[in-house]
């Protein structure tokens, strides 16, 4: 019970006030929360499920943008183990992780940088974007059940 007290309060220490009740390992699963839900819509757009919207494609693309900058930064070392799917091989591999990370920053940053104002256009920079989601999934995310 002591032992108990005394983890809850080094965690209640250790996290930012605003974020309470999160931690790294929420916190990137809720950016590829995000990721997973504008990749529907922008898929959507794409197969004429729903009609192309410009404003709403180049959101998406900065929302990527922003999502691959954020991501990187919630894998501190002992977020490995718990409740997530993050591959050992991230903190095993940190020189391939960084090349991975570093190019869905950079595919995000042109993509986003392309204004796609046509659906056509706006294919080719989701196509860009995300073949970095399998990419990356192959070689660094275990998936669960
Ligand atoms: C640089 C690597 C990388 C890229 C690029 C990437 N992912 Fe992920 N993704 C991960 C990892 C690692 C996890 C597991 C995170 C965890 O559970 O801690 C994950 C998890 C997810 C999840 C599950 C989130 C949850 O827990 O509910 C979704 C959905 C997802 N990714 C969608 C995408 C989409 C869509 C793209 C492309 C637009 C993408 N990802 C690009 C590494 C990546």
């Amino acid at each position: 019970m002591r032992m108990f007290v005394a983890a809850v309060l080094a965690t209640a220490i250790i996290l930012p006030a605003a974020n309470a009740a999160a931690g790294p390992i929420e916190d990137r699963q809720a950016i590829m929360k995000g990721n997973g839900r504008d990749t529907k819509m922008g898929g959507d757009m794409l197969k004429g499920a729903t009609p192309f919207d410009a404003a709403t494609a180049n959101k998406i693309l900065a929302n990527y943008a922003a999502a691959a900058k954020a991501f990187p930064t919630h894998f501190p070392a002992g977020s490995n183990t718990g409740d997530t799917e993050a591959s050992s091989a991230i903190w095993s591999m940190p020189a391939d992780w960084k090349i991975a990370t570093d190019k869905f920053q950079k595919d995000t940053a042109a993509a986003a940088a392309m204004k796609p104002a046509t659906a056509a256009d706006f294919g080719k920079a989701f196509g860009m974007v995300t073949a970095n989601c399998k990419s990356c999934h192959e070689g660094f995310r275990v998936k669960k059940g």
